[in-house]
């Protein structure tokens, strides 16, 4: 079954190198999958309601919040990672769950060129900021599994057939059938019936970041759709991959070791550097996760480690106590499908979240295990960053 299943992604080696002719391939392949998943399998899509003549009945109504996950604000050129932009796509969709319509999903997410290493990033001058940001962007369904998050909330691409038919049939009812708004609460959206009524809702979202629409999010009744929500969405080429490695590492723990950016100082007005996580360097060096995490993975087990940090060789020490694993010993299994560290990082996410024991980086649920005990959030306190050890149990 494996075996067949690689040949099935072998179509994906080919056309590399010229990225466009790549990124064509794969919407047309997407576009042909889910035609044919239209023609052939109409319980797979049931909640979507994607058959034309349903429309005319108008059972099915739409929300909209933009063609841009999370641009944020006047930097529209960008983006933020995919956690970031996660949270306001599960913002939105709660929103579409709560008012019971179909989301229209932007059929592109923005990649962050920091997360990029894959090269899809080739600056050419005078490129309009529309054209850059197609450019360094990826197909919404070659990250995520539209079907399987449809059998929750209901979705739609914005470069579908449906999405035209339905705009073309809003704009035939005119203002019984859409309403451009911004600023109205989730409440009247739902109970007014000058919105409830229309087919479609066009909810001008924060410019700022989706997620600032759900900001109510510290009030946890509120919260419709759990974190691990998206994840657990990911596209069916990305499920396959990241099964296949589990069942290669067997039984297995996991860490989630966060650098990169995040360990990032800047100099104050003294020129002493300075950084929003002051234990973050410190906790994720090898000599510090051996220390931190004995007490909860015994030696021996293998050790499945994704983090962003690219020296070389930078957890081999760890190698004293674990047998390590990270996504590189499976690249002849990766480097086929995957186009982008969005893709990437999903992979391991999945592989991650099956772990007999996952340490994350930040804790973010009180029964986490974490690498430091630094909090996630930005606390906008810049501090010396510590080096020393306070305690002396390793
Ligand atoms: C970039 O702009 C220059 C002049 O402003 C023009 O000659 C050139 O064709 C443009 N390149 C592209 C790729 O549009
Ligand atoms: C949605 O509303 C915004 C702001 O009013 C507008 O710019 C945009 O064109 C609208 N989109 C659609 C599809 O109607
Ligand atoms: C929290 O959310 C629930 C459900 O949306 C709502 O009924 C309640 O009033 C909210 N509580 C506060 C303190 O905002
Ligand atoms: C993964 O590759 C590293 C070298 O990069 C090697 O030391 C390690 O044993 C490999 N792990 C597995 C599980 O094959």
């Amino acid at each position: 079954m494996a075996i067949q299943k690689t040949h099935h992604k072998a179509k994906f080696t080919k056309p590399r190198s010229p990225i466009c002719i790549l990124t064509a391939f794969i919407a047309c392949i997407s576009v042909l999958y889910l035609v044919s998943s239209l023609v052939s399998t109409p319980k797979r899509i049931q909640k979507v309601e994607i058959k034309p003549n349903n429309l005319h009945n108008m059972h099915e109504k739409y929300l909209y919040w933009g063609n841009k996950i999370d641009c944020p604000g006047k930097h529209c050129d960008s983006c933020e990672g995919l956690g970031h932009q996660e949270s306001s796509l599960r913002c939105a969709l709660e929103e579409a769950l709560f008012l019971g319509r179909t989301f229209v999903m932007p059929s592109r997410m923005c990649i962050n060129p920091i997360h990029n290493k894959k090269g899809i990033l080739h600056q050419s001058g005078n490129m309009t900021s529309d054209e850059r940001w197609a450019d360094s962007s990826c197909a919404m369904d070659s990250l995520y599994d539209l079907d399987l998050i449809s059998n929750t909330i209901p979705v739609i691409l914005d470069n579908s057939k449906i999405w035209h038919h339905v705009l073309r049939t809003s704009m035939k009812l005119g203002s019984r059938g859409i309403a451009h708004v911004q600023g109205v609460n989730r409440d009247d959206l739902k109970e007014k019936s000058s919105y409830s009524n229309l087919l479609l809702i066009n909810r001008t979202a924060s410019p700022l970041s989706w997620f600032m629409e759900c900001k109510d999010r510290n009030n946890r009744s509120s919260i419709m759709l759990p974190y691990s929500f998206l994840p657990s969405m990911a596209a069916k080429k990305l499920q396959d991959a990241a099964d296949k490695i589990k069942a290669l590492l067997g039984d297995y723990d996991a860490i989630h070791v966060r650098r990169g950016d995040k360990i990032k100082t800047r100099k104050d007005r003294f020129g002493v550097d300075r950084t929003l996580h002051p234990h973050l360097d410190r906790d994720t060096r090898p000599e510090f996760i051996l220390c931190r995490i004995r007490k909860w993975v015994p030696p021996g087990r293998t050790l499945f480690i994704a983090s962003n940090e690219r020296t070389p060789g930078f957890f081999s020490p760890l190698s004293i106590r674990y047998k390590l694993a990270y996504s590189s010993n499976y690249s002849s299994l990766l480097e086929p499908l995957v186009e982008n560290n969005y893709q990437l990082f999903m992979v391991e996410r999945l592989i991650m979240m099956r772990a007999k024991t996952f340490i994350r980086t930040y804790k973010e649920e009180d029964t986490d295990l974490s690498l430091t005990d630094d909090p996630k959030k930005n606390t906008k306190i810049w501090q010396l960053p510590v080096y020393t050890k306070d305690g002396d149990e390793c």
